[in-house]
């Protein structure tokens, strides 16, 4: 196999982890982020810190290394610059055309709903408050507003009438990434789980899909996740569907994290990651045959992708820091935590922190001749994550 140069933008813990998975495979990784020391660095064969929304330092790391492709983490980076980078032969992955329009709630809305004729809350978009005044004609109350251009929750929340429009418009235009200065407003739904996809594009294959994920959010970031979450054969079925249907037409290879709401009677697509999925870390319990890391690498470099298989039930549970710290946390009481069975934590040593960054994920995995309640699993994550503690250096 050829030793491919990837280019890593963002290098988080998801980068992190699927720099390992490139390393076993041979791979050579350059890891970039907007600072050094950043959790894919520690594994990488090369780190630089760039500014990834400022096209001359992107083409200049680009021109300096001429990767094979491209691997974006996150979603504040220059999507125009990546289109034109794509169209001089360069591999995006998983494609410009999706980079471009899942950076923006606005064009995968308007792609799935519109354009595809799938489930999503009833929504509006808008660029003044009174243009967010006249949507709630037709969206109606209670509903959640949320910057165009955002992740993690930033920027969003919950209305229940009209007077309370103008904070919210306020909170997402403050708190929105980057020039855009337009808001989404969708119809709140009253779901009773929500669940992750993974899904994956094959070069030479059909669309596979990975054994669903239920989480729960707190603050529009994800607290818990287990896997499998119990649904209908019926639901999931919906969901395969809806999912195969929007990562088609977004094209490329790679996996994607596909979001939905499940009701009572409906399976309500919500939006998704062109890239693995902080909810699918659970995959690193070993829950299924590969964990989304290596699906993500090998849907990239094209190799074969045997059938995804449950092997055993997992949940997960995150760590994160209660204070504001210059300086990487010292991670105490972890012999403790891992007293517990069939746990493990997975440190990523971001080197400060702040109040509710994501330091660390703890997860558990169903013992080999065990028969557990998922809900029992998702409560010994978040005892092993509750037992790790974090001590700060001012
Ligand atoms: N229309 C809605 N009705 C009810 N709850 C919602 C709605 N939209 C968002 N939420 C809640 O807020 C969470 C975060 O929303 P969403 O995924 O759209 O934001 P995000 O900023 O892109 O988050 P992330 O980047 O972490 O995926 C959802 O997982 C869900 O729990
Ligand atoms: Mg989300």
């Amino acid at each position: 196999m050829k030793k491919n140069k990837i280019l890593l933008l963002g290098s988080g813990e998801l980068g992190k982890e699927f720099v390992i998975a490139a390393q076993r495979l041979g791979q050579y990784v350059i890891a970039v982020d907007r600072y050094l020391g950043a959790p894919a660095m520690h594994v990488a064969d090369e780190s630089f810190a760039i500014d990834m929304q400022n096209e001359e330092q992107l083409s200049q790391i680009i021109a300096d290394h001429s990767p094979d492709y491209i691997v974006p983490e996150i979603e504040a980076i220059n999507t125009e610059l990546l289109k034109k980078i794509e169209k001089l032969g360069a591999v995006v992955v998983p494609s410009a055309n999706a980079v471009n329009l899942t950076m923006d709630r606005k064009g995968i809305r308007k792609l799935s709903s519109e354009t595809l004729g799938i489930r999503t809350s009833k929504f509006a978009f808008a660029t003044s408050l009174e243009e967010l005044q006249s949507a709630s004609h037709s969206v109606g109350f209670p509903a959640v507003i949320k910057p165009t251009m955002s992740s993690s929750g930033k920027g969003q929340s919950t209305v229940h009438s009209y007077d309370e429009l103008s904070t919210a418009w306020e909170k997402a235009i403050n708190e929105s990434r980057g020039k855009s200065a337009e808001v989404i407003m969708e119809e709140f739904i009253h779901f009773s789980s929500e669940i992750t996809l993974l899904t994956i594009s094959q070069k030479n294959g059909e669309v596979l899909f990975c054994p669903p994920i239920g989480h729960t959010q707190r603050s529009g970031d994800y607290v818990e996740s287990w896997q499998p979450h119990p649904m209908s054969e019926e639901f999931l079925h919906q969901a395969q569907q809806m999912a195969k249907t929007v990562v088609t037409a977004l094209t490329g290879f790679g996996i994607w994290g596909v979001e939905f709401f499940l009701t009572e009677n409906e399976v309500i697509f919500s939006e998704l990651s062109p890239r693995p999925h902080d909810t699918g870390m659970v995959t690193l319990a070993g829950t299924q045959t590969l964990n989304e890391f290596e699906l993500h690498l090998r849907a990239i470099l094209g190799i074969p992708i045997p059938k995804i298989e449950l092997i055993r039930k997992g949940a997960s549970a995150v760590i994160l820091a209660s204070e504001t710290s210059d300086y990487e946390p010292l991670f105490t009481n972890i012999e403790k935590a891992l007293e517990i069975p069939n746990s493990s934590v997975f440190i990523f040593k971001k080197p400060s922190t702040r109040k509710n960054r994501r330091m660390a994920v703890a997860v558990v995995h169903e013992g080999p001749n065990e028969k557990v309640e998922i809900n029992n699993l998702v409560k010994k994550a978040n005892e092993v994550a509750s037992l790790v503690e974090l001590e700060y250096k001012k």
